[in-house]
């Protein structure tokens, strides 16, 4: 995009926001605008529009009158519809007054980090990592402590728990997990959660769990309830466990800003104040769209998560079968994240993958330490895209 020219601002602006680097994902999407017969595999979500059912359910909500503002944890039938949610898909017993709905998984992470942190305190977080979670603690007054994943030479990432708790110091306010990753696909065991939920106990400091993607996993054989392993499986609700969540992806929902939290009673009022001085509530007729998502949405995310499990399968065999890309099948989320050798600068690859052949990835090096090097592809749209996409890199990627 052209650059407008700019006047330097006079009056005081914060340090943190005026530093705030521009996603690099961001970056090469903007480039997609000028291209044309574009195939957009940078951003995470797919080609379908939100099921019609969700999206009757919302304008229905509109047209009788849901315009007003709203409690500020959400609606209560919408409570009680992720409780009974959480209850179906993980045995968990969590009470409505643990449920806040948010607007959007990037706001109930906001709100997560306006909560727990203060000047001086850390956020550590393994990487690579979705970026604006590191973003958002900065702007949230935190400092972020990163802790490389170990490339496994097969292809894949591992956590490596003892580098792990050994980033934590005295001054650590939390721990922040994606499981499934956004953007490796890798999906943390059941034994490795008990260590890390162990240790948050001990040290008393928060674990912040995003599972945004909980719905996307593909081995039934690791996987038999077909959700990835939620840490309110294991934990106890005076734990000091955040889960992030969002109707953005399993619900084709992307557009609607929906996301909801789990937490320990206590954090409630907190939330609500956040939520008060940040949006005031979200949009009434919205969590109604939200609600039929819940209550009639199985056969829908059902079918949308087996086509992301062939879709992983046919990305994951197109590039394997490229000498120069090495990659691990992804377990969960929907990208695919390979290396590529002799790339050292991945960013100035995606660019060069984007005009040359039409096809749009993100760049490894915006998810921070671990990721340079790498290009993420996102495989939520249609086979027949991705078919015509994986043509269309083989000879870059060859
Ligand atoms: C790991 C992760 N967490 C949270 C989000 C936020 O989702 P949303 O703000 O669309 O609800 C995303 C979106 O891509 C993500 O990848």
């Amino acid at each position: 995009m052209a650059a407008f020219p700019q006047p330097p601002l006079t009056p005081p602006l914060n340090p943190v926001a005026a530093a705030l680097e521009p996603s690099k994902i961001v970056e090469v999407w903007q480039m997609g605008f000028e291209i044309e017969d574009l195939i957009a595999l940078y951003v995470g979500e797919g080609d379908e529009p939100t099921p019609a059912f969700i999206s009757e359910a919302a304008s229905r909500a509109l047209r009788e009158g849901h315009t007003y503002y709203t409690p500020k944890h959400g609606l209560p039938a919408l409570r009680r519809a992720l409780t009974a949610y959480l209850a179906r898909h993980f045995g968990a017993a969590v009470g409505e007054e643990r449920v806040t709905v948010t607007s959007s998984g990037m706001n109930a992470i906001m709100l997560t980090l306006q909560a727990v942190l203060t000047a001086g305190a850390n956020l550590v977080a393994p990487t690579p990592v979705w970026p604006n979670v590191l973003s958002a603690a900065r702007i949230a007054g935190g400092e972020v402590r990163t802790v490389p994943m170990t490339v496994l030479p097969e292809g894949g990432v591992a956590l490596d728990l003892e580098r792990l708790f050994a980033a934590c110091d005295d001054k650590t306010a939390a721990i922040f997990l994606v499981s499934p990753s956004n953007p490796t696909g890798w999906v943390i065991s059941e034994a490795e959660q008990q260590a890390v939920l162990d240790f948050c106990r001990r040290r008393g400091i928060w674990l912040i769990a995003d599972e945004v993607y909980h719905r996307f996993v593909f081995d039934p054989a690791r996987f038999p309830s077909g959700v990835a392993p939620s840490f309110l499986q294991l934990a106890a609700p005076e734990d000091p466990l955040v889960v992030v969540n969002s109707f953005s992806k399993a619900w084709c929902m992307t557009g609607w800003r929906q996301g909801w939290l789990v937490h320990p009673a206590a954090l409630g009022a907190v939330l609500g104040n956040l939520i008060e001085y940040n949006t005031s509530g979200g949009q009434s007729f919205l969590q109604h769209g939200c609600l039929a998502a819940l209550t009639e949405g199985e056969p829908f995310v059902e079918a949308l998560v087996a086509r992301c499990g062939q879709a992983a399968e046919l990305v994951f065999q197109g590039l394997a079968a490229l000498p120069r890309v090495s990659l691990a099948r992804p377990a969960g989320s929907f990208y695919c994240f390979f290396r590529v050798e002799g790339v050292d600068d991945s960013l100035a690859f995606a660019k060069r993958i984007l005009t040359e052949t039409g096809v749009g990835l993100a760049p490894g090096s915006a998810f921070g330490p671990g990721g340079e090097g790498h290009l993420r592809l996102c495989f939520a749209g249609s086979p027949q895209r991705l078919g015509e996409a994986l043509e269309r890199l083989r000879p870059v990627l060859s």
